[in-house]
């Protein structure tokens, strides 16, 4: 949500470096982008669009230049158009502002900036920022990290602000809440707000923490606490992501290189230290309490890790979506047991639910997929999923790593680590041989049948039920189409009454003590002209179409969500969509 990117150093070409690397923050999800860069004479040069960047010339950024910042919005304050968009800059055009997040008092800090003569050229929050600046600058002596200390000090909200310089080659930047990486190369440094932006040029980085702001000058880089001023000393972090790792290859859309990628990711995830495993295993065994928690797809695996730990490991655990998580507070203990789960590891309402644990003295142990995150940072104890960078908005390998992941502690607990261990691989082969061009071409063929239809319901019982939820979000925010994911025996408690001659239904299904079951929700289905399109193991007359999936045990929901996965990408490359960025939505929920 919102990309931050700006590049400092001795290179020549900081306009295309900005470019470049906000078009590898596109995945971040967002309306509108801009730049601004310091030209050889002093000047400020900026550009700002509508739109997508995507067409864009990198060329047309070359003018000499050093310094440059730039920023893709996703608007929050203010509609989508040029005015709005970043960089935001001071009165004096000294000044040039991208920000992430929101600043909640933005109004009282406008009007008392009117009062002393500042006149606004946007609706957003954003620009209050650089005439703040500009104020503060006006003290005799003031130096530019020090007025952006002393206007993040008024700031009320979540944010990550990077602040440049028209008189110098100086980069600040601060946040709250919301991220940012210093990448750092040989006498240069990027500030964004995820690594892609600078894989390119570097793989070391420093990470800025909440309430911390940096300062890059004269080749040299500064941490400070934004309350004390305090100075930091920062670890150098050597990431094991490549640039291949975070590009779409021969893939012409990330979600379907990244839904190949699951012929490895799995086998990846489950590549864990035991000791680490078992000493999870044995904290949510002796914990008053446990209660998982996540957003959208990864609250999805919660709740299919519900099913996990109850019948794998016998243990009763909670799931709330990280939204609704603080109303459970009166409930925290400091025995009590928070489980989140997310890919980006920097979901606003997973950060807030963590607050709202810490306060009761609970313990947090976090489960994503990006190493250095917030969420990985803040919790007690971090377990990775390893599945590299996802950049398509619809999460498909994390969602089955994390899955793989919970299944294998829900093992560690039953005392069957190794037993957990030997069925994941086993299912991580299986869905290496289903991943194959005559598979995908089969499922295809199916999207072709159904992708003009407006709405379609997918039905699952026992884990299977969290995976019809999960089929139906992957369905709506690639190809927009209505549908929505019912546990099968809900049906004839009110949803039935949807369907009609023709509409598609899709059942989830395993070779377990449900299929009796959930055949006769089917066989009710079809009685009422239903079109039944089966994710199962084993045929059965009723299906219209099938797609067969291996018989895998307790690993059913990780094989059976992935034939869904490609589904609704090849509902959305039919309908014309572009399935790596929807409309209305970012990779990673930076606000609540
Ligand atoms: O990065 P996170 O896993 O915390 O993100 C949580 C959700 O925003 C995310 O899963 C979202 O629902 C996906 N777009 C679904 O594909």
């Amino acid at each position: 949500m919102c990309g931050i990117f700006g590049y400092t150093g001795p290179r020549k070409n900081a306009g295309v470096i900005v470019i470049k690397g906000l078009k590898n923050l596109e995945y971040r999800g967002y309306d509108s982008w801009g730049v601004a860069m310091r030209l050889k004479d002093g000047t400020l040069s900026s550009s700002k669009e509508v739109g997508k960047i995507g067409a864009v010339r990198n060329e047309d950024f070359s003018d000499e230049s050093s310094l440059a910042i730039a920023h893709s919005r996703w608007a929050t304050h203010g509609g989508v158009t040029k005015e709005n968009a970043h960089p935001h800059f001071s009165g004096d055009q000294r000044i040039a502002v991208v920000h992430n997040g929101i600043i909640e008092n933005f109004e009282e800090l406008r009007r008392e900036l009117e009062a002393k003569g500042h006149t606004f050229a946007s609706e957003t929050d954003t620009e209050v920022i650089p005439h703040l600046i500009e104020e503060l600058l006006k003290t005799k002596g003031t130096t530019l990290h020090e007025a952006v200390r002393a206007a993040c000090k008024r700031f009320v909200g979540r944010y990550a602000i990077l602040v440049m310089d028209r008189t110098s080659e100086t980069l600040v930047a601060a946040r709250t809440g919301s991220p940012l990486i210093v990448g750092v190369g040989e006498k240069e440094f990027f500030i964004a707000s995820d690594i892609p932006a600078f894989l390119e040029y570097t793989r070391t980085v420093e990470y800025l923490d909440d309430g911390e702001m940096v300062t890059v000058e004269n080749g040299a880089i500064r941490f400070q606490n934004i309350e004390t001023g305090e100075e930091r000393a920062k670890r150098l972090v050597t990431i094991d992501w490549t640039i291949k790792d975070a590009d779409k290859g021969e893939y012409e859309h990330y979600m379907m290189k990244e839904i190949m990628d699951q012929k490895q990711t799995i086998q990846r995830a489950v590549h864990q230290d035991d000791e680490q495993i078992l000493k999870v295993a044995k904290a949510i065994e002796t914990c008053l309490g446990c209660i998982l928690c996540a957003c959208g797809t990864a609250g999805k695996v919660c709740m299919a890790a519900d099913y996990f730990f109850s019948v794998v490991a016998k243990r009763h655990v909670n799931f709330a979506p990280a939204s609704e998580f603080p109303i459970y507070h009166h409930f925290l203990k400091p025995e009590s047991l928070i489980i989140v789960v997310s890919q980006s590891g920097e979901t606003a309402d997973v950060l807030e639910a963590m607050k709202v644990a810490r306060q009761a003295g609970s313990k947090v142990l976090a489960i994503v997929n990006t190493e250095g995150s917030s969420i990985a940072r803040a919790a007690d104890f971090t377990l990775l999923i390893n599945a590299g960078p996802e950049r398509a908005v619809a999460s498909t390998k994390a969602a089955t790593g994390q899955m793989a992941v919970l299944l294998l502690i829900a093992h560690a607990i039953a005392g069957k680590l190794n037993v957990g261990r030997t069925l994941l691989l086993e299912a991580s082969g299986q869905i290496n041989d289903m991943l194959n061009p005559r598979y995908i071409e089969h499922i295809r063929g199916i999207a072709q049948k159904i992708a003009h239809h407006e709405n379609m319901y997918i039905i699952g019982k026992g884990w299977n039920y969290p995976m019809a939820l999960e089929s139906a979000i992957k369905i709506q925010e690639v190809s927009y189409i209505h549908a929505e994911g019912f546990a099968a025996g809900e049906l004839k408690h009110g949803p039935i009454a949807l369907i009609e001659e023709g509409t598609p239904c899709i059942a989830l299904m395993g070779n377990d003590e449900f299929t009796a079951d959930i055949l006769s929700n089917i066989m009710e289905l079809k009685a009422r002209g239903a079109y039944i399109i089966a994710v199962s193991p084993v045929r059965h007359d009723m299906f219209d179409l099938w797609i067969k999936v291996p018989d895998a045990g307790a690993a059913q929901p990780i094989v059976n969500i992935i034939p869904i996965q490609i589904l609704a990408y090849s509902l959305a490359v039919l309908r014309g969509k572009d399935p790596d960025m929807p409309r209305n939505l970012a990779k990673s929920v930076t606000v609540k």
